[in-house]
């Protein structure tokens, strides 16, 4: 324990303090906004289509109740754990969003690519904890220019921060992350951690990583691995990208209320409070004076609320670092506390003996607009309006948790893994099953259908332990192992639709060898499907 400690302490006291910066935006079934026009997550009537984008990668976290689902002719869908898809005979829309639905309304999945370069798809937090948990009053300020990773810019030499970055798991993406190389110090992506450049170059050339980073693009270069050693600190390096990170940011809606704010180095807007601009030489240690800052002033009660951002810039010249000061005061007070710091900084820290040089102040003024809202308050429709959706939400739990007790299982498919479907088999609710299946304008269809075939099926996955020593599920539809694909090594929670593996030879019996590229539909329970449970009530 104590080695640990103190190897742990070696790690800190060398580099920069590298932060965990997590990415926030997904492509997840649950998503409202991941549906276009439509404003609302599919409705069990609807006519679902995953196939408008391509490639896709598509998680859906909770049961479903489905009419008729086309998955893409590229992509995954990657179904969580004890998620059940369930066709029913006669779906019907019982969540209250869903009251007004169409039956065969067209439900089209067309998730937006997000921009790795658009600081508002990011969030910093201190550890790697704090960035699963997602809790955004732990955030960490940061400079706009290093909300995006580290090193992303281009900047893969010299000295600079390298950051660990959180996909977080139990979610899909859809991300343009450029075309300029990126190094980061480690990557978690979907519960995977890459320590080093190989392993998620071969991930990035697999259908999922096609599927949810650069999609129909080239992907950059992810150098992974390494971190800052300097012990004067090292740059963010993301200063070329400095013109793109900033045209995604309004200064105006900062509501910045004081006056003559100045632009932090690597920010895009002026802020209330101080900049200063701190030359150092010899025996100067970034972590140091850092800890010092946080020790000598930043514990004084009268600079309560002052938050610090220190950095060093790769434009300004070498030998300098830059400090933040900025506080939590209301309307046009906002910065005085911070800039009344500073001067004591200015006065002080050059005779502190941590190699400081030279301290330059830069500071906003008391503000003279009207003294505004004091903030901090949330106005009455806010309040209201988040009662009416924690109301919405219960009622929902509600409704969810009736109809998944009310619903009947009389077939159940226990897969475990969603099989490699180019489409659904529409159930229309008819005895009569439509038994075909279309890929890319394919039809396969069952000569020897049975009418008297249950009128109900339903897919889930029934959890690792019946994946085997494989820990895959190999489609019985294609001839193509999913264990080849590093992502499913240990996560084992997907499955893949590749085109290329199919052939259009429609399969001749219920039970025609599928491992032909035949497709194969789930409600026949044939011998080469031996993950398939069939439970049949009717
Ligand atoms: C889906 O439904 C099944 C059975 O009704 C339930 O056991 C399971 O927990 C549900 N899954 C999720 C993700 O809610
Ligand atoms: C992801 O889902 C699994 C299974 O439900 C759960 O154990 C795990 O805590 C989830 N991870 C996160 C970060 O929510």
């Amino acid at each position: 324990m104590m080695r640990e400690i103190l190897v742990l302490f070696l790690i800190l006291a060398g580099s920069s303090d590298a932060v965990v910066k997590r990415w926030i935006k997904y492509s997840d079934y649950n998503d409202a906004d991941n549906w276009g026009g439509l404003n609302r997550t599919p409705c069990p009537t609807d006519t679902i289509n995953l196939g408008a984008m391509q490639p896709v990668s598509v998680y859906i976290q909770s049961n479903l109740t489905i009419t008729e689902l086309a998955l893409p002719m590229t992509g995954e869908i990657i179904l969580g754990p004890n998620v059940i898809l369930d066709f029913p005979a006669n779906p019907a829309n019982i969540d209250p969003s869903c009251q007004g639905a169409t039956p065969g309304q067209l439900a089209e999945f067309q998730v937006q690519t997000q921009e790795w370069f658009n600081l508002n798809n990011w969030e910093v937090y201190g550890s790697l904890a704090d960035a699963q948990q997602g809790d955004v009053s732990k955030e960490v300020g940061v400079l706009d220019i290093e909300k995006i990773p580290c090193s992303s810019g281009g900047d893969t030499t010299g000295s600079y921060i390298r950051d660990e970055v959180l996909f977080p798991e139990n979610h899909s993406f859809r991300v343009n992350m450029g075309t300029q190389p990126l190094s980061l110090q480690r990557l978690n992506f979907a519960g995977k951690v890459y320590t080093s450049t190989n392993p998620f170059s071969d991930f990035l050339n697999t259908v999922s990583g096609k599927s949810q980073l650069n999609p129909g693009a080239d992907r950059p270069t992810v150098n992974i691995g390494g971190s800052c050693t300097d012990v004067t600190g090292c740059a963010c390096g993301n200063d070329a990208m400095k013109t793109v990170i900033c045209a995604a940011v309004q200064c105006q809606d900062r509501g910045l209320q004081c006056d003559n704010p100045p632009t932090p180095q690597g920010h895009c807007c002026g802020v209330c409070g101080a900049v200063l601009t701190i030359g150092y030489g010899d025996n100067f240690n970034f972590q140091n004076l850092e800890s010092y800052i946080r020790t000598q002033y930043l514990q004084q009660d009268k600079y309560q609320g002052v938050r610090t951002i220190l950095s060093k810039s790769a434009v300004s010249r070498a030998g300098q670092v830059q400090l933040v000061l900025q506080d939590n005061a209301p309307g046009t007070q906002n910065g005085q506390t911070a800039a009344a710091m500073a001067q004591e900084v200015r006065d002080t820290l050059p005779a502190a003996g941590l190699g400081i040089t030279a301290v330059d102040v830069q500071a906003s003024t008391k503000g003279s607009g009207p003294s505004g809202q004091t903030g901090g308050r949330m106005a009455g429709g806010t309040i209201a309006g988040i009662v009416i959706a924690v109301i919405i939400v219960l009622l929902i739990i509600v409704l969810v948790a009736f109809f998944v007790r009310r619903r009947s299982t009389p077939l159940e498919l226990s897969l475990p893994k969603m099989p490699k479907m180019p489409k659904m088999p529409a159930f229309n609710g008819k005895k009569t099953l439509t038994n075909e299946f279309e890929m890319g304008g394919a039809t396969f269809s069952n000569p020897n259908f049975d009418p008297n075939s249950p009128d109900h099926f339903s897919l889930s996955y029934s959890g690792v332990e019946d994946l085997g020593s494989s820990k895959g599920f190999n489609n019985p539809m294609y001839d193509n192992p999913v264990e080849d694909n590093p992502m499913y090594s240990d996560t084992s929670l997907s499955g893949t639709m590749d085109p290329a593996s199919v052939t259009t030879t429609p399969p001749t019996t219920p039970d025609g060898d599928t491992r032909d590229g035949g497709i194969e539909n789930p409600i026949y329970g044939v011998d080469n499907l031996q993950e398939v449970v069939m439970d049949a009530e009717c």
